[in-house]
């Protein structure tokens, strides 16, 4: 069996005006927007917020997204929201930001702390919670149509899913972009999403668990927006606006919200957590061995697919977009075993392709290193 969650979607080059009449549709007469001190501070973010204003509806913001989500982040943006009382959510920004807000409307709506969400008991029971619009401000994640909330805790960072976490509405405006370094770390995510989305277990093989694993739908979307997605050199090289990208990266984000992602992911969070850089940096590096193996003992048909829809590797891809290979990072044979025991306490994620045991992590991140 397999299950199906999307966030309804808005798609279109400036749709970030109608976030204020995508509000009024349902009733709101307040709300707060969640964003950093960047994007806080574009026109883009200005339009939004005049948008909302032109509805007669009251917004308040809060920009104080300024990393990846900790307590810390989390806790300050909480008390705001919950010292404001709004209706509704709106999230604008990269995956750090929605990210936040996905996770502070749940607490605020069920009126619990970060710990409540974090307990696997929480995950049977679904919640309504207020209404939250998320508006990517770089496309990659796919957190706006997704039900995760990536936080560090204790400094680890952790996945935190909940079917109650969907957004209500991703507005997807292709108009608004984003440094190109960001461009090609989120673009770069987004080509990784598709991947194990399309090489993680088969949806009859998955005893049990969020992910569904892959099935007929998540195929489909996965190739379609690996195909989509070649186009990310060009729209990180050139500047210019790329509906294929941000399409790509959203249904990219539907695949891996609803098949899961394997390996690769829980290998960045390894990576990440020695280097300290950018989630689509670190995910990258570990993509072309990562393919390599599934190929030689997977699947070489699936990889093949792979290969066509993106018109390329996902080494070249990487190069061409100019991101760092495991070793630029620094990394070498002597973080290998720290690296492998990381990636393995990811269960949750290694379970979704559980041939790959210690012996086969090792020779991944070892072939990683000669790229
Ligand atoms: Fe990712």
């Amino acid at each position: 069996m397999f299950r199906l969650r999307v966030s309804r979607l808005v798609a279109g080059a400036g749709v970030r005006n109608l976030v204020g009449s995508e509000l009024k549709k349902l009733g709101v007469s307040k709300c707060v927007l969640v964003t950093g001190p960047r994007t806080g501070s574009t026109s883009y973010c200005r339009e939004v917020v005049k948008s909302v204003e032109a509805e007669g509806i009251e917004v308040s913001v809060w920009r104080e997204v300024d990393r990846e989500p900790d307590e810390d982040v989390f806790e300050v943006c909480l008390e705001f929201v919950r010292s404001e009382e709004p209706e509704a959510i709106v999230a604008f920004g990269g995956g750090s930001v929605l990210d936040t807000a996905k996770l502070v409307n749940a607490c605020y709506s069920v009126g619990r702390g970060m710990k409540f969400f974090l307990s696997p008991s929480s995950q049977l029971a679904r919640f309504l919670l207020k209404p939250l619009i998320a508006i990517p401000t770089t496309f990659g994640t796919g957190s706006e149509t997704t039900c995760a909330s990536v936080v560090k805790v204790g400094g680890v960072k952790k996945g935190i899913i909940h079917e109650s976490m969907l957004p209500d509405t991703a507005i997807l405006d292709w108009e608004i972009r984003a440094p190109k370094k960001v461009s090609a770390s989120a673009g770069m995510d987004a080509i990784m999403h598709a991947f194990e989305a399309y090489t993680c277990l088969e949806c009859e093989k998955v005893e049990s668990g969020f992910y569904s694993g892959s099935n007929e739908v998540t195929d489909t979307l996965a190739l379609k927006a690996l195909e989509l997605l070649s186009h990310l050199p060009d729209y990180v090289e050139k500047g210019e606006h790329s509906r294929e990208v941000a399409v790509g990266s959203n249904v990219a984000g539907v695949a891996l919200g609803n098949a899961g992602v394997h390996f690769g992911h829980a290998a960045s969070y390894a990576i990440a957590s020695l280097t300290e850089r950018p989630h689509g940096e670190c995910v990258a590096s570990i993509g072309q061995a990562l393919l390599e193996w599934i190929e030689e003992n997977i699947s070489r048909g699936r990889v093949e697919n792979v290969r066509r829809a993106l018109g390329a590797s996902i080494d070249e891809m990487r190069r061409k977009v100019g991101l760092p290979s495991l070793s630029d990072m620094g990394l070498g044979v002597d973080d290998i075993p720290e690296l492998v025991s990381r990636a393995m306490e990811v269960k949750r994620l290694v379970a979704m392709r559980p041939e790959i045991d210690e012996k086969a992590a090792k020779e991944i991140f070892e072939r990683a290193l000669s790229f």
